[in-house]
């Protein structure tokens, strides 16, 4: 199955549907405390495993949709870019799956208040905000279940992107990827709190698709990720239903770890981490020697994500006065 046939197979008869004169929609960012590394369907983003995230509330992507007659036209952060760009080719392909007519055209216009392509997971919040305008503009009224499996088909940690909290996405074993979405885990935990810490927001050395096919097909360790990776988010599971914050912070550091150890394994290695990240890492292991409850996990990117409770939150910030 292509993209367009899933795409086909969810809208079924909705093509048609009233358009408004604009779709608008905000999508959290998303950061996985159990990883998403590895596909199994690269034309569809199935994953070889399931992974479990936790949205970043107001932090995260906006996006208007419009109709135009004559052409496409991308508005990123407030600037038009030009179709020929890597960003916009990404963009024009996916909205493509959607035109009602072969010459219908959109305006996109996206707003992200975090940096783009930093392993901060903008992608995600990008292709979610541009599902859930497209329901609005078209008025197709999805469930969020089929609006995560849209989301998905721009990349696949954008079917995380459709709620805030923590969010499990399943990884499923149907070749048409029906039963690969995601869906919200419902417990309220406000004391966990995430935070920034943001070395670089420049474009990534290798894109984290590149990364994971390279992985998959070079490195020797990651023959163990899947079946490791799902045992991690059933612990992660457990330990958010129990309100478990050492084993989430446990849990979710190794496991980023590991999928960093799949990635060294690599011909030839990927290595996202840099100095500031290896420090980092370092001065979270010793604060934790010292009795202070942090821990951090990292994505295709040098920043540290790091998880906390809100009431040693004033002491971390002295360690990590740059965290946001
Ligand atoms: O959705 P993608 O293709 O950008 O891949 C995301 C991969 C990681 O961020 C490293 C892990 C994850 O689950 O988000």
């Amino acid at each position: 199955m292509n993209k367009q046939q899933a795409v086909d197979r969810i809208l079924e008869q909705k093509k048609n549907n009233p358009t408004k004169k604009s779709g608008k929609a905000f999508a959290p960012s998303n950061i996985a405390l159990c990883k998403y590394w590895g596909k199994r369907d690269t034309e569809l983003n199935l994953p070889n495993n399931s992974s479990l995230s936790i949205s970043l509330g107001d932090k995260g992507t906006t996006t208007d949709i419009k109709i135009n007659a004559s052409q496409d036209t991308i508005i990123l952060n407030g600037k038009l870019i030009d179709n020929k760009t890597a960003f916009a080719k990404r963009t024009i392909e996916f909205l493509s799956l959607f035109r009602p007519t072969p010459t219908t055209f959109f305006d996109f216009n996206t707003v992200s208040n975090i940096p783009i392509a930093a392993g901060l997971a903008s992608s995600a919040s990008g292709f979610a905000s541009a599902v859930l305008a497209l329901d609005d503009l078209f008025q197709w009224q999805l469930s969020k279940q089929e609006l995560s499996i849209l989301a998905r088909l721009g990349s696949g940690s954008a079917s995380r992107s459709l709620w805030q909290g923590f969010v499990q996405w399943h990884a499923g074993a149907q070749a048409d990827g029906m039963d690969s979405f995601a869906e919200p885990i419902k417990i309220d935990w406000p004391e966990l709190s995430i935070g920034l810490l943001i070395f670089e927001s420049s474009q990534k050395p290798i894109s984290s698709r590149e990364a994971m096919k390279n992985t998959v097909n070079t490195s020797k360790l990651y023959q163990q990720w899947p079946k490791r990776a799902e045992k991690d988010c059933h612990t992660l599971q457990q330990a958010i239903l129990n309100k478990d914050f050492k084993l989430l912070g446990e849990t979710a550091e190794q496991n980023a770890l590991a999928m960093h150890d799949t990635m060294l394994d690599t011909s030839p290695p990927i290595d996202y981490s840099t100095e500031q990240t290896l420090a980092a890492r370092e001065k979270i292991w010793d604060l934790r020697k010292q009795g202070v409850d942090v821990y951090f996990t990292q994505d295709a990117g040098p920043n540290l994500k790091l998880l906390f409770l809100q009431d040693s939150e004033s002491e971390i910030k002295q360690h990590f006065p740059r965290l946001l």
